[in-house]
């Protein structure tokens, strides 16, 4: 695989020799571009996010650390702004590795290791502020022939314990939302953060008509998620140790409040499908560490 950096050092490329590629901003270690052999991106981005540092990305993969959303009622995350700070954080890039011996041709694979933490030069200055716990993370970006995997590991390296959410903040780039069924969320609770209700269960598939800002717990870890377009299933979403999923569209209302959100009907191109850790805390002691990642195949 090839894997350079952009001129200014704010991001970085890893491509495959069969042509697939990846992008991911320092900022955030924030997934920009995912791309297939034929040139297709497979992430929806923002034609106005701002890719400078000087706000979270609007699009791609924002990693969301260690609240989601806000929390009023949490005392150690009260005051951090909504989805953390690692997201608005500049990570450092710590290598690669790539299978790419004569037995791996077949299936050739790069992965990207960012890291961050509470000495970091990069770290968002809120955190310190905020959020005075000593914590390392490592997010690792592995691309093959026809999936995208990013996983976070979380360390606490301090004394004291601290609490913990974690979400994959992934943008699904879509052809059109109206023709986009979601499979894998039947009869599974979920919070509907649009209606204010709990417990709430639908049959498959899920059509996406209206603003829809949901947090599923499906009863097991190994169901998939499957997003098709006019019954063509396109991306296979499945996960590692993160018991939630998020399904996100902000809709016309939504999207027209977000300066950031370009074109203001960009949301029939996007589908949020967020694989997380945010219906309870982890409690991570000293020493401890958390794991947990998302699997993108397309199918
Ligand atoms: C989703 C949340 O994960 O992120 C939504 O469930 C939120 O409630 C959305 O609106 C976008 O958040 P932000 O901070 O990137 O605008």
């Amino acid at each position: 695989a090839i894997v350079t950096f952009s001129d200014d050092n704010s991001r970085v490329r890893a491509e495959l020799p069969t042509g697939e590629s990846v992008e991911v901003l320092l900022h955030g270690a924030t997934v920009i571009s995912w791309k297939d052999a034929a040139g297709d991106e497979k992430l929806w981005l923002s034609e106005a996010a701002k890719l400078d540092g000087s706000k979270a990305v609007r699009g791609g993969i924002p990693v969301v650390f260690p609240v989601f959303g806000t929390a009023p009622d949490h005392e150690q995350t009260k005051t951090l702004p909504q989805h953390g700070f690692a997201r608005t954080s500049r990570w450092e890039f710590l290598g690669k590795s790539t299978s790419e011996d004569s037995s791996s041709l077949s299936s050739p694979s790069v992965k990207l290791d960012f890291g961050l933490s509470s000495a970091a030069a990069g770290l968002d200055p809120l955190a310190r502020e905020r959020w005075p716990f000593a914590f390392n993370l490592i997010y690792s970006v592995t691309l093959t022939r026809d999936s995208l995997n990013t996983g976070i590991v979380v360390t606490n390296d301090g004394e004291k314990p601290f609490d913990c959410q974690v979400l994959l903040h992934t943008y699904l780039r879509v052809k059109d939302i109206s023709s986009v069924t979601i499979e894998g969320l039947a009869s599974t609770p979920y919070t509907d953060k649009v209606a204010s209700t709990t417990n709430q269960t639908h049959p498959d598939p899920l059509t996406i008509t209206a603003e829809t800002d949901r947090v599923y717990t499906p009863s097991s870890l190994s169901a998939a998620v499957t997003v098709s377009e006019s019954g063509v299933p396109k991306f296979r979403v499945t996960r590692d140790n993160l018991t939630d999923v998020v399904v996100w569209n902000p809709w016309t209302n939504k999207a027209a409040g977000m300066a950031d959100f370009e074109p203001k009907d960009g949301f029939r191109q996007m589908l949020c499908v967020e694989p997380g850790s945010v219906s309870s805390w982890q409690v991570l002691e000293q020493g401890d560490a958390f794991e947990g990642a998302q699997t993108i195949t397309l199918v």
